[in-house]
């Protein structure tokens, strides 16, 4: 018997102040689950932390720093008392631009935090916890990682590289520790707001599902992953795209030119 109940669970979001973070915690703490998100400040982890209610707290924490990092790993079980879900969701692009017109300081950032940060929180929560009693964790990878595309090169490399890692984890850490990946399309969110916002009917009508996605569409598969109906998946990545990949919409920096394979 298969179950998406996460009643007794806790949970732990990093990047949960808004978007797929805020409506994953949601989702999580809907199937049952107490949450823990976070943000860069204390208030809008708190603020979004509120919009959920009691089974919910919020924990100020850059998702490259160690020191905050183990802090908010030992405030969960403190407050919750387990750790059995992480989903590294934090993530950035400062990296937009030919690959061969970026500087180095550019480049750590988005490595740092796409790349970096879940192999960090994934540590600290097998270390003090979930090694010994088990867990999920899921990182937030992007189609981004299997296409190429104009103006995304660092970023897709970064995510290329977290699903790459998401298989590695998967291996190192069985089978107490299931480890996999979403790979979201365009999703209606602040990070993502200048691949749809002046381009969105264009977008939809090149996505066989014939819409962008929402946070909630990455959410609900991100509680599947974590549940037990998915307890014998690990190392996997699941794309939630509606499609885009399937036709011409993977544009995620187009720059208005024609790109080959793709209408102008
Ligand atoms: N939207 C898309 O189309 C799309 C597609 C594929 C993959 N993704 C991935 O989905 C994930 C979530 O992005 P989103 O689209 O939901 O973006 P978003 O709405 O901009 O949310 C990003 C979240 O991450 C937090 N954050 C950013 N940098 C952080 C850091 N260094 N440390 C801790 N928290 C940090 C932000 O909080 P504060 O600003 O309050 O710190 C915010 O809560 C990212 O990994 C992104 O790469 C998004």
């Amino acid at each position: 018997m298969t179950d998406q109940n996460l009643t007794g669970r806790v949970a732990l979001v990093t990047g949960a102040s808004r978007g797929i973070g805020l409506a994953t915690a949601r989702h999580l703490a809907a199937a049952g689950a107490r949450v823990v998100l976070t943000s860069r400040s204390q208030e809008s982890a708190e603020a979004a932390a509120a919009t959920i209610g009691d089974r919910a707290r919020g924990f100020g924490a850059h998702a490259t720093d160690e020191d905050q990092a183990q802090r908010c790993v030992d405030f969960t079980i403190s407050t919750f008392g387990s750790l059995d879900i992480l989903v590294n969701n934090a993530g950035t692009n400062p990296a937009f631009g030919r690959l061969i017109d970026q500087d180095h300081r550019r480049f750590t950032k988005t490595v740092e935090v796409n790349l970096w940060a879940p192999i960090l929180w994934t540590a600290l929560a097998a270390r003090a916890w979930m090694s010994e009693h088990g867990g999920a964790v899921v990182n937030t990878a992007s189609i981004g990682a299997t296409v190429h595309e104009p103006g995304l090169g660092v970023y897709n490399a970064s995510k290329a590289a977290l699903i790459y890692t998401t298989e590695q984890l998967a291996l190192e850490l069985a089978p107490n520790i299931r480890v996999n990946a979403v790979a979201p399309g365009v999703i209606r969110t602040e990070l993502a707001r200048a691949l749809w916002e002046q381009r969105e009917p264009a977008l939809a009508a090149a996505t066989a599902l014939a819409r962008i996605g929402e946070p909630d569409d990455v959410a609900a598969a991100i509680a599947y992953l974590v549940s037990d109906a998915a307890c014998w998946t690990t190392g996997t990545t699941l794309v939630i795209d509606g499609g885009q990949r399937l036709g011409t919409a993977t544009g995620f920096g187009d720059t208005g030119r024609p790109v080959a394979g793709r209408p102008a």
